[in-house]
């Protein structure tokens, strides 16, 4: 596990734009894994920056989200798929047919998340995973607890996770209490993984994460058997790490 420590978010984004810039050239058809939330947009502010001023070309992408809320329609203004057209996909020249979130209204769940795994796995994989980390160490919404082997499934939200989303929410109630999450052996079998994280509100989960045992309780620590794990972490979200790392 490398772990990246910057000053701030605007370096975390420029930083993670290098590895996926570096990883895009590397394949006809590079296979992205996408994260929602805070944590990567200053990761997407700068691909669309590099899209528009440096020629970074998105024509032949491929991505896949981690999750998407059970119950939202894709239209509604916290479904991951529309932040995900919103924060990026609206404002670079990737093709919308290849972009992939789960759906979250399918009638058939099960079988949706069948199918997320057979598109992955028909792409051959996702060659870069971008993650973010939960204030509980989740991964997607691999809550404490899942299954280290887990794939694509429904999950049900933690208290914790439905608390800390609510800001996005006219309320609490209003915060949906099922998601469907890529599993964590899905995230795991990604060729490369980045995990981003900012602000001291992360700060336990990136050192239970990195320095703590490999358990299911914090799933963002299964990271730690990956070959090619990149953490590139704000100061403050590092503040509580004990061993020496990058800058
Ligand atoms: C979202 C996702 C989640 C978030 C995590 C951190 O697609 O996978 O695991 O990465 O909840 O969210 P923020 O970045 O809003 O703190």
């Amino acid at each position: 596990m490398r772990i990246v420590v910057v000053p701030d978010t605007a370096a975390m984004g420029k930083r993670a734009a290098d590895l996926v810039e570096k990883e895009m050239g590397k394949h006809v058809n590079p296979v992205i894994g996408l994260a929602t939330g805070s944590t990567p947009l200053p990761l997407y502010k700068e691909l669309i920056r590099r899209n528009r001023e440096g020629g970074l070309d998105f024509s032949t992408t491929i991505t896949f989200n981690l999750d998407e809320y059970v119950g939202l329609p894709t239209d509604h203004s916290e479904s991951y798929r529309r932040f995900m057209n919103e924060n990026l996909f609206d404002h670079i020249n990737i093709v919308p047919g290849n972009t992939h979130v789960p759906n979250g209204m399918a009638d058939d769940v099960e079988a949706e998340c069948e199918n997320y795994e057979r598109m992955i796995a028909d792409c051959g994989g996702i060659d870069l995973q971008v993650l973010g980390i939960g204030g509980n160490g989740h991964i997607g919404f691999n809550e404490p607890g899942s299954s280290l082997g887990s794939l694509t499934r429904i999950k049900t939200l933690t208290e914790k996770t439905r608390q800390d989303n609510a800001r996005f929410f006219d309320s609490i109630d209003d915060v949906p209490r099922y998601a469907i999450t890529m599993g964590i052996g899905t995230i795991i079998a990604a060729r490369k993984c980045i995990l981003l994280a900012s602000g001291e509100g992360k700060a336990d989960a990136i050192k239970d994460a990195c320095e703590g045992p490999l358990t299911a309780m914090c799933p963002a620590s299964v990271l730690q058997l990956h070959r090619y794990a990149t953490l590139i972490v704000t100061e403050d979200a590092a503040g509580k790490l004990t061993l020496p790392v990058e800058d």
